[in-house]
C-alpha cells in the first residue's frame, strides 16, 4: 500500500515528484501559509510521513495523536538543520522517527553571516534607506564611517559546520578568529580553519564580532544575555543566524541602547516572527526575516533532503539523516 505524506508547507518542485513516485502526497500549497497547531492536529493525524519546517510546532500533543491514528506516522522529515520545533524526545517515546538536513545549508548560511557582518560594520542598509530618501549632497569625509572589517577579530561561537564555513570566510578577509565550542575541536581542525580556542569570556572580551552557530537547545537558552553583553567591547557588532531564543532579546536591546555593544546583524529572533519593537527604529542593527538557508539552490537540496529521507525508511531503510534512535 502507497504511505500518505503531508507536506505542511509550499516547497520547492523537485521534492513533490520524488514523494509523488513513492506514495500519495497531501501538501499544503498556499504560500506564506502556515498551519497552526490545532491545523496541524486536525491534519496530521493518518499519515504514514510528514514534511515539515521549523515554523509548524510538532509537539507531544501532535506525535501521540499522530501515533495512535491509522495509518501511524513513522517518520517527521524536518527541512532544516535545526529541529527544536519537534518534539524529539516525545517523538522516539512513540517510536516516530525525526530527520534534519545537515551539511547543505552551511555554506549558504555561512554566506548570509558575513553578508550581515558586512552590512553591519559598513552600515549598508542605514546608508541606503539615506540615499533612496533623497539625503545624498555629496560625499563627505565622515560619511557613513563604520567599523572595519579585515585585520579585525571574529568570535565564532558554536565550532559545527555553519561556525567553520564562517571562519573560512573570515579568512578570506585577513580576520583574527577565535573560537568557543563545547568540545575543543582537534588540533588540525583548528589549523585548517585557521581557528584559536578561547574560553567564552575571553572569546566576548577579545572580538570585534561575534557571531553564533550553536544549535538551540536549553543549554543554549539565552547564551547571550546581559552578563554576556557586559563583556563584549563597546565597539562589538554581535551577528546571529543561529536561533534567536540563543540570545536574550530584551538584554540586547537595553546594551544597544546604552551602548553597551555597538551593533547587531539578526537573521533569527526570540519570539519570531515578532521582534522587539525597538529594534526596528535602531539605525545600528541589520535584519533580515529569517533567511541564512534561503538560496534556490539550497532551499532545493533541502526540500530533496527531507524527502529523500522519507523515502528512505519506506523503501526499509534507515533514513540517512535520522537524528533520533
Ligand atoms: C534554519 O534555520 C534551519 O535550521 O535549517
Ligand atoms: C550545520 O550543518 C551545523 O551543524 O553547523
Amino acid at each position: 500500500k502507497r504511505p500518505k505524506i503531508l507536506v505542511t508547507q509550499r516547497i520547492p518542485a523537485d521534492a513533490y515528484s520524488l514523494l509523488h513516485s513513492i506514495g500519495e502526497v497531501e501538501a499544503n500549497m498556499d504560500e506564506g501559509i502556515i498551519w497552526s497547531p490545532e491545523e496541524l492536529l486536525r491534519r496530521a493525524p493518518g499519515h504514514d510521513y510528514l514534511l515539515c519546517l521549523l515554523t509548524d510546532t510538532i509537539d507531544a500533543r501532535v506525535l501521540e495523536t499522530c501515533a495512535s491514528a491509522s495509518p501511524r506516522l513513522k517518520l517527521v522529515a524536518n527541512m532544516a538543520v535545526g529541529y527544536n520545533n519537534i518534539d524529539v524526545k516525545a517523538a522516539t517515546r512513540q517510536q516516530i522517527t525525526v530527520s534534519n538536513t545537515p551539511g547543505v545549508l552551511s555554506d549558504t548560511t555561512a554566506d548570509l553571516a558575513f553578508a550581515l557582518l558586512l552590512a553591519t560594520a559598513r552600515r549598508v542598509p542605514e546608508a541606503e534607506r539615506f540615499l533612496r530618501a533623497g539625503k545624498f549632497t555629496g560625499w563627505g569625509p565622515l560619511l557613513f564611517c563604520g567599523a572595519e572589517v579585515h585585520g579585525s577579530t571574529l568570535g565564532i561561537i558554536g565550532a559545527g559546520r555553519i561556525g567553520r564555513l564562517m571562519a573560512k570566510r573570515a579568512g578570506g578577509f585577513d580576520m583574527h578568529v577565535c573560537y568557543y565550542n563545547t568540545r575543543r575541536l582537534p588540533a588540525d581542525i583548528e589549523a585548517s580553519y585557521r581557528l584559536t580556542y578561547v574560553e567564552l569570556e575571553e572569546l566576548l572580551r577579545q572580538s570585534d564580532f561575534v557571531s553564533l552557530h550553536v544549535p538551540y537547545a536549553p543549554t543554549t537558552h539565552h547564551l547571550i544575555g546581559e552578563r554576556e553583553l557586559a563583556l563584549m567591547k563597546s565597539s562589538a557588532i554581535l551577528i546571529n543566524t543561529a536561533r534567536g531564543p540563543v540570545v536574550d532579546e530584551k538584554a540586547l536591546v537595553h546594551a544597544l541602547q546604552s551602548g553597551r555593544i555597538a551593533g547587531a546583524g539578526l537573521d533569527v529572533f526570540e519570539h519570531e516572527p515578532a521582534v522587539e519593537p525597538e529594534l526596528l527604529s535602531m539605525e545600528n542593527v541589520v535584519l533580515v526575516p529569517h533567511i541564512a538557508s534561503a538560496s534556490f539552490k539550497t532551499r532545493t537540496r533541502m526540500a530533496m533532503m527531507a524527502a529523500e529521507n522519507i523515502v528512505a525508511h519506506a523503501q526499509g531503510q534507515r533514513p540517512p539523516n535520522q537524528v533520533n534512535g
